[in-house]
């Protein structure tokens, strides 16, 4: 059997790997400012993220949802406190886009409504109504046009107001910070105002943390620069830090029903303790403290690339934009000077998500060597 060949690759085999850095069958060595897809947050093969999975599987790795499992609400807890989303309850499942599947179907279950409202370059995942709210054809299957979703630019609060005045909104699906698109995002008062329309209207707002959550802006969710309070947030990628596992976090007004939702692996007992030793890490490194500092670090030492139009983002969630595509010249910072990076849908865009451990001698590598590629 061949494998289902949907992915471009480059030719490059990790085979192991160490806090910030990743090692090929060959023995070479890469700096890793990708964190494969934003995943990656407490740096990879972390000990106390190894032994804590270690030690659960050696216990218990998995049973189902409908026996008492205390991990979960260990992990509910220590996710409420850590983020300041006490007022929250928890839905756990196993991937971004089914995080986001999860949100939208509870928002057209509550208000009885089926229109979702997203925006122009997002992305919210693969599945059935998670694709649908996601701004690219050429992922849309035939089936995924059943749903119905208003796609509108970010920031045009007259459209959004429209829209919503029509009556049939179920939610509005943002992400914190724009991250496949290319590190746009919505500005206080947009996000303040569309808070205000869903209340008004009783229209779900979902903000999609996925990318942008688990401290990776510098605060704990990006949309906490802006003083809101969403309905539901969503989480994936840094949550396990490589392990699969997706959350639903529901504003505690919105009550559950028995069956409303529900999964297989979901909440499993390595998840839980993979995510919760997640939890552990960012709280006893202070990583928001250091992601906060290497991001004005990492922003101060670009100015001195001449070449570099324009910085996006928070933390260490950016994106570096030239006025040039950038696919040639992330090959050369691999190929060349052993350096992961990544591309989004702006391709003249260099998106940075490195782990939140990484550090400001290695933004110097990465400013040197892309200085000599250049
Ligand atoms: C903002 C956002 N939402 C949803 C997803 C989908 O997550 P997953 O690939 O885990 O389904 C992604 C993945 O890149 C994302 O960046």
């Amino acid at each position: 059997m061949e494998l289902f060949d949907v992915y471009p690759l480059y030719n490059v085999t990790p085979v192991k790997a160490e806090a910030e850095y990743v090692w090929d069958e060959k023995g070479t060595k890469y700096l890793d400012l990708y964190g494969g897809h934003g995943v990656i947050s407490v740096g990879h093969t972390h000990p106390k993220y190894v032994s804590a999975i270690s030690n659960q599987l050696n216990n218990l790795g998995f049973y189902s949802n409908s026996i008492q499992n205390p991990l979960q609400k260990q992990l509910a807890k220590k996710l409420g406190e850590l983020s300041g989303c006490e007022n929250y309850n928890l839905f756990l499942c196993n991937s971004g886009a089914e995080a986001n599947e999860n949100a939208l179907k509870l928002a057209s279950f509550k208000t009885g409504k089926s229109r979702i409202i997203s925006f122009n370059n997002s992305f919210h995942g693969r599945t059935s109504a998670a694709v649908a709210a996601t701004d690219n054809k050429n992922i849309n299957a035939p089936i995924n046009l059943q749903q119905e979703v208003t796609f509108l630019p970010l920031n045009s609060i007259e459209l959004v107001i429209r829209e919503i005045g029509k009556g049939d909104v179920a939610a509005v699906i943002i992400e914190g910070i724009q991250g496949v698109g290319g590190l746009d995002e919505g500005t206080t008062d947009f996000f303040q105002e569309v808070e205000k329309l869903c209340k008004q209207h009783e229209v779900f707002l979902i903000l999609d943390e996925i990318q942008s959550g688990y401290g990776r802006s510098g605060k704990f969710f990006a949309f906490q620069y802006h003083n809101i309070q969403p309905d539901i947030i969503t989480t994936a990628k840094g949550m396990g830090n490589g392990f699969p596992i997706g959350g639903v976090l529901i504003l505690d007004k919105h009550e559950a029903k028995f069956g409303m939702l529900g999964t297989t692996f979901g909440g499993n007992h390595l998840a839980c303790a993979a995510a919760i030793s997640v939890l552990d890490i960012i709280e006893e490194e202070q990583l928001m403290k250091n992601v906060n500092e290497v991001s004005t670090y990492f922003k101060e030492q670009i100015k001195s690339v001449s070449q570099v139009q324009k910085v996006k983002g928070n933390g260490l969630m950016l994106g570096v934009e030239f006025d040039f595509e950038v696919g040639e010249l992330r090959k050369k910072l691999i190929f060349e000077k052993q350096i992961f990076t990544g591309g989004a849908m702006n391709k003249k865009l260099l998106r940075i998500l490195p782990p939140l451990t990484m550090n400001k001698e290695q933004v110097d590598v990465f400013i040197n060597a892309l200085k000599e590629v250049l």
